[in-house]
């Protein structure tokens, strides 16, 4: 299993390419089972997870085809994917792939809305508390799906099709609204979704979803309208820059000092975390290209977050802005109110030297003058970020077991940092 090696005590100087969002190609990716015609995808990350989705398409019955794809090569190497589902061969997600991934439950709802019927398994996914699905059932209930449980697997019918109504969430769900908004776009009438989430990531969804032919509003607000339209045909999208990725890098850069240039990234994307960064003593400035961020000889400033469905401080930054706190020049409060038990880096941040307290949905960071390489283990996407961070300022060598959680989600991540003078490299066995 690779591991990263990182040498800490660099700068980092240069520039960084950001990638297209992770939780935007995914679903993107799973839209293409709403028609029959090619959806073609641009500014596609090449992740381990796009590959795995790719395969699961795959089963049933989408063909993916990629731009400058390398001969030889099993993975996605270009950045322009062709998705066409001509016809629907299976409408069963298995428990071996939607395991691997959480987002691939997210087929539900387009099988639904195209074949009137889907067997999905349950979950897995990262390793952050529970993650239920009750929201997308009773979503798709409320939209006339019968809906049970057998063996691990949720097994949805609606012979007649679906049929437009009223869905309001009782608490915000980015992938319960991306699987209501999918199955809506193929129902009769319309679907009103209220406390939708506004993440970026659900208003590309919807872009999208227009081109492809379907009727929406208000997309990135609280409140979604779906007319339903009878077939929806083939499109072109270029999928948004990842705003996780960029808060990562740009608290990579906090935390080692230095300047980058995060070239394609959107500041509008992640206003508050940029905004905590500003506060920590970083100055973050748009460029033409992107996003500049830089951090001089003063130390960091102590701040505390909170995290929030959008457009509040991601929880997917969480991790990573924890690991600068462990460095800077005070007291820290870290609050998580989306996930449960998503503190497994504090264990792990600790071998490194960083005094960080629990106290329930709250971690206390108290900031130390030097963290210490030592090996480490990633133990969920954002998580192991957060160490690669953490190892980029630590004194001596971090080695970072398990990267494969990385791989899920960062694009040539050792590449990226190695560019801006990173001591890093991936150790394959
Ligand atoms: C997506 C993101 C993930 C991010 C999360 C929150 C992708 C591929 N993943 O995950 O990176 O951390 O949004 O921004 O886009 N919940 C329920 N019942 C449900 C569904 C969710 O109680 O049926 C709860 C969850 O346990 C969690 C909260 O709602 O506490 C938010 O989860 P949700 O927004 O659904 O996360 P995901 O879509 O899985």
């Amino acid at each position: 299993m690779d591991r990263i090696r990182i040498r800490g005590g660099q700068r980092l100087n240069g520039e960084i390419p950001i990638s297209g969002a992770k939780n935007a190609a995914l679903p993107l990716m799973i839209a293409s089972l709403l028609t029959d015609d090619t959806l073609t995808l641009r500014n596609m990350p090449r992740l381990a997870d796009v590959n795995l989705l790719a395969r699961i398409l795959g089963n049933h019955g989408a063909d993916m085809t990629v731009d400058g794809k390398r001969h030889g090569c099993n993975n996605v190497q270009g950045d322009t994917v062709h998705l066409t589902a001509r016809t629907i061969v299976d409408t069963t997600a298995p428990y071996e792939f939607v395991s691997r991934m959480r987002a691939s439950f997210w087929v539900l709802g387009p099988l639904l809305g195209r074949c009137h019927e889907a067997r999905v398994s349950l979950p897995g996914g990262c390793a952050i508390g529970t993650r239920p699905v009750d929201l997308h059932i009773s979503g798709l209930a409320a939209l006339g799906a019968d809906i049970d449980l057998e063996d691990g697997y949720v097994i949805a019918t609606a012979p007649k099709g679906l049929i437009g109504a009223r869905v309001s969430f009782p608490k915000v769900s980015v992938g319960a609204t991306h699987n209501v908004l999918m199955a809506a776009t193929l129902a009769r009438g319309e679907t009103v979704i209220e406390n939708a989430a506004r993440e970026p990531e659900v208003r590309d969804l919807a872009d999208c979803l227009v081109k492809m032919g379907a009727k929406i509003e208000g997309a990135g607000t609280d409140t979604i309208s779906i007319q339903g339209v009878e077939r929806l045909h083939g499109a072109t999208h270029r999928v948004l820059p990842d705003r996780i990725e960029t808060g990562t890098y740009a608290m990579a850069v906090a935390m080692t000092g230095g300047d980058v240039e995060l070239i394609g990234a959107q500041g509008d994307l992640l206003d508050a975390a940029l905004d905590t960064l500003r506060q920590t003593g970083v100055t973050v400035d748009k460029t033409n290209r992107g996003l500049r961020v830089a951090r001089n000889g003063s130390g960091i400033e102590p701040v505390d977050v909170s995290t929030s469905p959008f457009p509040g401080f991601p929880t997917d930054l969480q991790a990573q802005f924890m690991a600068l706190m462990t460095m800077a020049k005070g007291r820290s409060e870290i609050t998580e109110n989306i996930f449960e038990n998503r503190f497994m880096h504090v264990q792990e941040l600790a071998r490194l030297g960083a005094n960080i307290q629990l106290d329930g949905d709250k971690a206390i960071v108290t900031g130390v003058d030097t963290l210490n390489g030592a090996q480490v283990m990633a133990t969920d996407l954002r998580a192991s970020v957060s160490l690669v961070i953490a190892g980029l300022a630590a004194e001596g060598e971090t080695v970072i077991n398990r990267v494969y959680h990385l791989d899920r989600g960062f694009e040539r991540i050792e590449r990226k940092l190695g560019d801006c003078g990173a001591d890093i490299s991936r150790l394959s066995e």
